[in-house]
């Protein structure tokens, strides 16, 4: 029986059950088999969740970079570690192997230093999916100063926040980006944001589009120029395993957003064993995450998991409707994708398009599909395993979060079997409970709850940077010693998990977190508007898309109201980006609201989502009547 690689399904049972009854030793065994240490931990595990406080591997000393780069050069040295594929399909991949990565990574890093970046300094990274975006988070963590990537679709204010919540020093964008036949003028939107952020001393510039743009004296500065001049090996930090790897912001149920904060060995140890088991991957195995960079997917299953087992990671810097809806399968065709991992939105995307574009590649060199960011819905499901998987690819349906920095609850391809919907049972080390509302455990089968973890695992995030007090209240406060996840789950009658969405204010767009609040801030800068609530309604591709009902401090003449739309969903791509569009925007007179003045939010979602059989009691509210106004106008 291998702790780190489990093969069939009573191994599953077996690892499980050791997992839970002796959590250190089973990390401590998997720990010590599988990675390279400078010095050993004095404690596998201290946890607290009332504080919280939670270390792993405490004492030890290591770098990733080691983990993920140098230990593999002698015997794969020449092994491809990253494949990229371009946005054009006529621009020619590139194949990065580990020596070329080993030296590119020692070239950046050597380049931070020389920039003034020290250990624990933050960097912010805002790049496109190329190469340089996978070395510089790597060149960061080999010189131990901390990365927060931030996705290249955020706006100058999101991008502004985020800098400055964290207090990074330097900035590292490109010229531009490439996006089917679109730019994006990347390097003017960093200008922008840095108008707000005095602490920022230099911003490092990739050449990609080769656009005309500005350059601020002795702030900017073109990467390849330094690069070109660097050494070609660099010494690694060595950290401590609680040092803090990358910040990476989630959204949240108030304005700001969270940058949750994950350290080094922990998260090394669970991404690399969750890739492993969840992927299946054997050495020459080439492994496709369609995910961006820019959020946890990316971090954990294109660059960490993979490079730290010594694998073929594919990054693809395009979308999948550039130059056609049959690109994804191209390159799978390509580069003889064997683990394939996206999201169901991109599958409902592709779904709705002739099958033609898919008939047209071979596919025959999938083993396994992966989903993840929101719940699949049983026809993408069944789309996706016949025309994709041609029924022999096992789905891997991976539910986990930005805090949880690793896949907790997925399948295990030839292990435990898939059912459609269901992200099936938790990984070895992950204990699962439901709660009712009163925090009580619901046992049994057959149950809906809201979904918690009693346990710690090794990449559970350990903080929200500067504010440690919050991440208390977000996720150790609702229920007593548990990790709550805002997910609310349904347990079959074999002990299977569905996740059935989010039960508190964030809504999964396209498989990106949203939070209400941040869009309703933006919403009223808007002279006109007086307030605001958003919910979340189905979505045919998207999952789902945002309603907004806005009170207006004048309510004026229909025609203008087109207009205001229009000027609302400018505002909020200013402030957050144009994944956070609103879909419908009705304008109203009032909100329904407790006598206590908290919006009814629940009687505004059944009416965007046309569900208004059972409204509940409304008598109570301070203004029932204005319940009847919003469904007779509902869009
Ligand atoms: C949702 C993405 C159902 C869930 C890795 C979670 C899912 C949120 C699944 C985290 C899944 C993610 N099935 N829902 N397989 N995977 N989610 O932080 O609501 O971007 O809480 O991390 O996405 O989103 P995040």
């Amino acid at each position: 029986m291998s702790n780190y690689h489990i093969k069939h399904l009573e191994e599953y049972f077996q690892v499980y059950r050791k997992s839970v009854n002796n959590p250190e030793n089973y990390w401590e065994e998997i720990a010590e088999e599988h990675f390279l240490w400078r010095k050993r931990w004095d404690k596998v595990l201290s946890w607290d969740f009332e504080k919280p406080e939670i270390k792993w591997f405490e004492g030890a000393k290591l770098n990733i970079t080691e983990n993920c780069i140098d230990r593999h050069l002698t015997t794969k040295g020449e092994k491809t570690a990253i494949i990229f594929e371009p946005n054009n399909p006529e621009e020619e991949a590139q194949h990065i192997s580990y020596n070329e990565l080993h030296k590119r990574v020692c070239q950046f890093a050597n380049v931070l230093k020389s920039e003034g970046i020290e250990k624990g300094d933050r960097v912010c990274i805002y790049l496109p999916m190329i190469p340089d975006l996978a070395i510089a988070l790597l060149a960061c963590a080999r010189i131990g100063a901390i990365h927060s990537v931030v996705f290249a679709g955020f706006s100058s204010m999101a991008l502004a926040t985020r800098i400055n919540d964290s207090d990074c020093k330097m900035v590292i964008t490109s010229d531009g980006s490439y996006r089917g036949e679109k730019t994006m003028d990347l390097k003017g939107i960093v200008d922008e944001a840095l108008k707000t952020c005095p602490g920022v001393k230099t911003v490092l510039v990739a050449k990609r589009i080769h656009s005309e743009i500005e350059m601020t004296d002795g702030r900017d500065k073109w990467l390849q120029p330094l690069l070109d001049k660097a050494y070609q090996s660099c010494y690694m930090e060595i950290v401590d395993a609680e040092d803090p790897l990358f910040i990476l912001y989630t959204s949240g149920s108030t304005g700001k957003p969270k940058g949750m904060v994950h350290t080094a060995a922990g998260y090394m140890v669970y991404t690399a064993f969750t890739f492993k088991n969840i992927f299946q991957y054997k050495e020459n195995d080439i492994f496709w995450c369609t995910a961006d960079i820019g959020w946890i997917t990316g971090h954990s299953y294109i660059i960490y998991g993979p490079l730290a087992n010594g694998a073929t990671t594919v990054m693809f810097e395009g979308i999948p409707s550039y130059p056609d809806f049959g690109r994804f399968w191209e390159i799978v065709e390509k580069h003889k994708v064997n683990q394939f991992y996206t999201a169901p939105t991109v599958i409902r995307a592709l779904a709705k398009q002739n099958l033609n574009f898919v008939e047209k590649y071979d596919l025959s060199s999938l083993k396994i599909l992966g989903s993840v960011g929101e719940p699949i819905n049983e026809e993408a499901w069944h789309w996706y395993n016949d025309n994709i998987g041609k029924s022999k690819s096992p789905i891997v349906d991976t539910w986990w979060q930005t805090e949880t920095g690793g896949i907790l609850i997925s399948p295990i391809p030839f292990s435990t079997p898939t059912k459609p919907t269901y992200a099936t049972l938790p990984l070895p080390g992950i204990q699962p409970v439901l709660l009712d509302d009163a925090g009580t455990e619901i046992t049994g089968i057959q149950v809906n709850g809201n979904l918690c973890i009693k346990f710690p695992w090794p990449s559970i995030a350990r903080t929200i940077w500067g504010d440690h007090q919050r991440f208390r209240d977000i996720y150790f406060s609702t229920f007593k010693d548990k990790y709550f996840t805002g997910d609310g789950a349904f347990r079959d009658e074999v002990g299977y998990y569905r996740i059935t969405g989010r039960v508190d204010d964030v809504i999964i767009v396209s498989g990106h977190n949203l939070g209400t609040a941040p869009i309703e801030d933006a919403i009223n800068e808007h002279p006109a508007v007086a307030e605001s609530a958003i919910v979340g309604f189905p979505h045919e591709i998207k999952g789902n898309a945002l309603y907004g009902f806005v009170i207006l401090k004048e309510f004026g003449e229909t025609r203008i109201h087109d207009n205001l739309r229009k000027e609302i969903n400018q505002i909020i791509t200013e402030h957050i980006g144009p994944i956070a569009k609103l879909d419908k925007i009705q304008f109203t007179s009032g909100l329904p609201k407790t006598r206590s003045g908290k919006i009814m939010r629940r009687i505004l979602r059944n009416i965007a989502c046309k569900d208004t059989t059972d409204m509940g009691d409304t008598s109570t509210l301070l203004n029932p009547e204005v319940v009847q106004e919003i469904m007779d106008n509902a869009l």
